[in-house]
This record gives structure tokens, sequence and C-alpha cells, in this order.
């Protein structure tokens, strides 16, 4: 190697060893900066209020466990006028179907919060939530697709998808945070 060539490589391994240690400012580097970009911003800046966390991997964690926790109730709900009598066969079966939606989505929010405690790869726990994601929308579905039919679960459905599409981002946000 002549001394010109070592020269540019020394100053080339310089250059990249400064330029890893200068500190990068990525979008998702504060839990503040990571709230801007979920579904519903405020859902998650009142997280960050009322919750303990100091880093955007607790918070993604803090809103999963929100998350199952609003699953919990639609579930609840749900099971209990799945429980009364109904008239309406068609509005029989679409309790039926939001029945199955909320536990199945409480299974896959339960996955991701064990794969998140487990330190599994956050790929997984974005499956997990995404599958959570479409869980919910069977509710939603099975009531637009009968005109007419009004949901009695609208109101918990509608917070239940704001909170996983929430956590479905910050998990996301902290995947990207991990790769960079
Ligand atoms: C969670 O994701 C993992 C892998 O991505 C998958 O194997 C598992 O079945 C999922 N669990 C649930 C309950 O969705």
């Amino acid at each position: 190697m002549t001394k010109a060539l070592l020269a540019a490589a020394l100053l080339l391994a310089a250059f990249a060893a400064s330029a890893s240690a200068a500190p990068r400012r990525s979008a998702t580097e504060t839990m503040a900066d990571a709230c801007e970009y979920v579904t519903v911003p405020q859902l998650c800046t009142n997280l960050i209020s009322k919750s303990s966390c100091t880093t955007v991997r607790e918070l993604a964690l803090a809103a999963i466990k929100e998350a199952l926790h609003s699953a919990e109730e639609a579930k609840a709900t749900v099971t209990k006028a799945v429980g009364e009598p109904v008239a309406d066969p068609k509005l029989k079966q679409g309790l039926d179907v939001c029945d199955e939606a909320f536990a199945n989505t409480m299974t896959s929010l339960q996955a991701a919060v064990n794969g998140m405690e487990a330190g599994k790869a956050y790929d997984q726990v974005t499956v997990n939530l995404s599958q959570a994601m479409i869980h919910v929308s069977a509710c939603n579905d099975i009531f637009s697709e009968n005109p007419g039919l009004v949901s009695p679960v609208a109101d918990g459905t509608s917070i239940l998808k704001k909170l996983v599409s929430n956590s479905l981002s910050l998990s996301v946000a902290v995947n990207v945070q991990l790769k960079q």
C-alpha cells in the first residue's frame, strides 16, 4: 500500500468512527417524538403523563398493556350482552363475532406483552400487534356489512382500535430505533 493510500484509508476510518459516534437524533428518539407518529397522539401523550415511562420501549409496553386492558373491558361488555336474550338474530350474530374478535385481540395483545417482556425480537411483537388490529376490525366489519345494524359496542371498539393502533406504531418506532 502506498503512503497516500494508507493516509486515505486512515482518514476514511476516522471519518466513519466519528460519524458513528456523533449523536444521531431520529424521529423516534424521545417518547414525545414517538407520540407524534401514532394514530392518536393525544392518547399517547396522555400515557406519557400518567405512566412513569422513561424510554420509547417502556412506553410501547405500557401502550400494549393499556390496549389489553381496554380489550378486556370490551370483551366483558360484549360477553354480558351475549348472555342476555337478543331478539334480532343478526344482532346476536354480530355480538358473537365481536365476542370472539375481542377474545382473539386479547390473545394477540397478551402475546405481544409476553414477547416484549421476554425481550423477543420486535418483529414478532409487531406481528402480534398487527394480528390484534385485524381481530378488532372483525367486530366493526360484521356491523358495517349489515346496514341498519348498529353495534352496541361501537364506542368500546373505537377506543380499542385506537389504542391497538397506537401500540403498533410505538412498537414499530422501537424497532426502527433498534435497527438504526
Ligand atoms: C405472535 O407472533 C409469533 C411470531 O411472530 C407467532 O408465532 C405467534 O403465534 C403469535 N401469537 C399470537 C397469539 O398471535
